[in-house]
């Protein structure tokens, strides 16, 4: 009968740890939180639409106008060269040296 005692002492006693913090649980408000929007969109220019096409496939525009500006031409195209071969962007050459003029003449 002690021995019976005993143990629903021990279980009183850990319901009461585990009911403290779930209490606590139930009583927290949802966390609301907004991201930010999206903002960044390619700059207006010619050939903007071989950039919206083929830059905005992987990841938003904000890695393009994120970058210093007035970079100039062959950093543009090895940034584009580099997506083609290193992260195997699907674009053909064409559209590659359309993307490379649109930048170095609007970034
Ligand atoms: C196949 C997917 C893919 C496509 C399509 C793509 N990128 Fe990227 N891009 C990446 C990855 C992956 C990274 C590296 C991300 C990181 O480091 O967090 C990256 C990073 C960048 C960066 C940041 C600087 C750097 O070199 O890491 C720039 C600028 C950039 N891309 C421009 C472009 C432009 C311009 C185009 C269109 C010609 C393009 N990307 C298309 C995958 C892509």
């Amino acid at each position: 009968m002690i021995k019976h005692l005993k143990s629903l002492a021990m279980a009183v006693a850990i319901a009461g740890t585990f009911a403290g913090p779930l209490a606590g649980l139930a009583a927290a408000k949802p966390l609301n939180y907004e991201l930010p929007e999206e903002t960044a969109v390619f700059k207006p220019g010619p050939g903007i639409e071989s950039a919206q096409n083929n830059c905005a496939a992987c990841h938003s525009a904000d890695y393009v106008t994120t970058q210093p500006p007035h970079m100039g031409r062959p950093f543009w195209e090895a940034e584009v060269h580099k997506m083609i071969s290193a992260y195997h962007a699907p674009i053909d050459d064409t559209d590659a040296k359309a993307i490379i003029d649109y930048l170095a003449a609007t970034y």
